[in-house]
C-alpha cells in the first residue's frame, strides 16, 4: 500500500475508524438473524437471480460479518475476506476450494498440528498428497514446487518458530503458477502482510489475536477477489463453516485495539525470551525476535514463543508452579498461557510423530499476555527454581 502511513498507524485507522451505523452508533449493531424477508414475490426473484445484492439467509450474507470482513480485507490489504466458524475451517475451506483428487500441495513442516492431521487424513484419503519441505531451504522447495497445485504455508510456525523469506518462496510458487496460502495468526496483520509479499490467501485463525480475548473460536481468510469468489461459491456455503453474528462482533471489538495489543505483546515477550536466554537452566529459545534483525517481510514479533530446558529440569513441576501463567492451550489473548511439549506429543489423533511437529518433550510453548512483564518473569524465574532443585 503506498498512502505514505506507516505500517502501525494505518492498521490503527483501518482498525478503530468505520461509520454509517444505524443511529449513527459508533459501534455496529450485531444482526443476529438467521433469515432476511423480502417485500414481494419481484424482490425476491430478482435477489436470487442476484441482481440485487443483498442479505438472503445469514449463511449465505450476513451484515455484521460482513464489516468484519471488509475490516479484515483492508488490514491484509486484500480485495476480500471471508469469515469462518474457526481457524480450522477457514484451512479447510481454502485447501479444499483449490485441490481435486491426484493433485499435491507442497507445504512448510512443522505446521500447526491439526492442519498437518488435516493433510494427512481427510487430503490423503481424496488422494492429495503433501510434500513437506524444510521453507528455511529455498532449493528444496524450488525442486519440489514443480507440477504442485498449492503451496501452503505457516511463518512463523507455531512452535519452533521457523521463520522463511515469504516474498522469495511465493515468488517461486508464482513462477510455476501455484497458489500461495499462508496461514498468518502468529504475526497478525501488524505484524506481516503477506498479500504486499506476494502471497495469494492469508489464512488466521481468528480466535487468537484477532479475537484477543479468548471468548471466540473463529477463522477468516484475505485474497483477490476472485480467489476469494471462488471459496465463497463453493467451500463456503457447502461446507458450511460460517461464522456467527455474535462471533462476527467480537471480532470487531477485537480488532479495535489489535495494533496497540500487539506492542505491549511484543514488547513483553521480548523481554522474557531474552531473559530466558541468559538462564543457565535453559537450552534454547525459540523465538524470532532474538537475531539482530527480524526475518524478512516480518515488521515485528508477537507473544508467542518456545523454549528447551536443559536436562534435569522438571517440566512438571515447572508448569504445576506457576501462578500467573496459567496451563491451556490457544493463545492471543490478554492472559499469559503455557502448554508443555508433552501435550501436543500425546495426542492420539493420527498421524503425529514428534518429528513432524519438531517438538521435544523438554520443550515448553509460553504465550506472553498483557500482564506486567516483571510479574511474569518472577513467575518463569521462581518456577524454574523449584523445578530443577530437589
Ligand atoms: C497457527 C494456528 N493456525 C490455525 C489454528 C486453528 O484455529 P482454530 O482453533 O480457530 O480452528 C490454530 C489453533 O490453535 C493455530 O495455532
Amino acid at each position: 500500500m503506498n498512502d505514505g502511513l506507516d505500517p502501525f498507524d494505518r492498521a490503527s485507522l483501518i482498525a478503530v475508524h468505520d461509520e454509517g451505523h444505524a443511529f449513527d452508533a459508533v459501534v455496529p449493531p450485531i444482526v443476529q438473524t438467521s433469515l432476511f424477508t423480502f417485500k414481494d414475490y419481484d424482490e425476491m426473484i430478482a435477489s436470487y437471480r442476484g441482481e440485487r445484492v443483498r442479505p438472503i439467509y445469514t449463511r449465505g450474507l450476513n451484515p455484521t460479518v460482513r464489516l468484519f470482513e471488509e475490516m479484515l480485507a483492508k488490514l491484509e490489504g486484500a480485495g476480500d475476506a471471508i469469515g469462518f466458524a474457526s481457524g480450522m475451517s477457514a484451512i479447510s475451506s481454502t485447501v479444499l476450494s483449490f485441490v481435486e483428487p491426484g493433485d499435491r500441495i507442497v507445504a512448510v513442516k512443522h505446521l500447526y498440528p491439526d492442519a498437518f492431521r488435516l493433510f494427512g487424513t481427510h487430503l490423503k484419503r481424496m488422494r492429495i498428497e503433501v510434500t513437506y519441505v524444510d521453507g528455511r531451504d529455498e532449493e528444496e522447495v524450488a525442486k519440489a514446487l514443480p507440477g504442485a497445485k498449492l503451496f501452503y504455508m505457516e511463518s512463523p510456525t507455531s512452535w519452533v518458530m521457523d521463520t522463511h523469506d515469504v516474498a522469495a518462496l511465493a515468488a517461486l510458487a508464482k513462477a510455476q503458477g501455484i497458489v500461495t496460502v499462508i496461514d498468518n495468526s502468529w504475526a497478525s496483520p501488524v505484524f506481516q502482510q503477506p498479500i504486499s509479499l506476494g502471497v495469494d490467501l492469508v489464512i488466521h485463525s481468528a480466535s487468537k489475536y484477532l479475537g484477543g480475548h479468548s471468548d471466540v473460536v473463529a477463522g477468516v481468510v484475505a485474497g483477490s477477489t476472485e480467489l476469494i469468489g471462488r471459496i465463497r461459491s463453493e467451500a463456503y456455503p457447502y461446507l458450511g463453516g460460517k461464522l456467527s453474528p455474535f462471533d462476527a462482533w467480537l471480532l470487531i471489538r477485537g480488532l479495535r485495539t489489535l495494533p496497540i495489543r500487539m506492542k505491549a505483546h511484543e514488547r513483553s515477550a521480548l523481554a522474557l525470551a531474552r531473559r530466558l536466554q541468559d538462564h543457565p537452566l535453559v537450552e534454547t529459545v525459540c523465538h524470532p525476535g532474538l537475531g539482530n534483525h527480524l526475518p524478512p517481510g516480518l515488521l515485528g514479533t508477537s507473544g508467542l514463543f518456545s523454549f528447551i530446558v536443559r536436562d534435569g529440569v522438571d517440566v512438571r513441576r515447572f508448569a504445576d508452579h506457576l501462578q500467573f501463567f496459567k496451563l491451556g492451550v490457544s493463545w492471543g489473548g490478554h492472559e499469559s498461557l503455557i502448554v508443555p511439549g508433552e501435550v501436543v506429543l500425546a495426542q492420539k489423533a493420527q498421524p503425529n510423530s514428534a518429528a513432524a511437529f519438531g517438538i521435544s518433550p523438554r520443550s515448553v510453548r509460553l504465550h506472553v499476555g498483557l500482564e506486567g512483564t516483571e510479574a511474569l518473569w518472577s513467575d518463569l524465574e521462581a518456577a524454574i527454581d523449584a523445578a530443577s532443585s530437589g
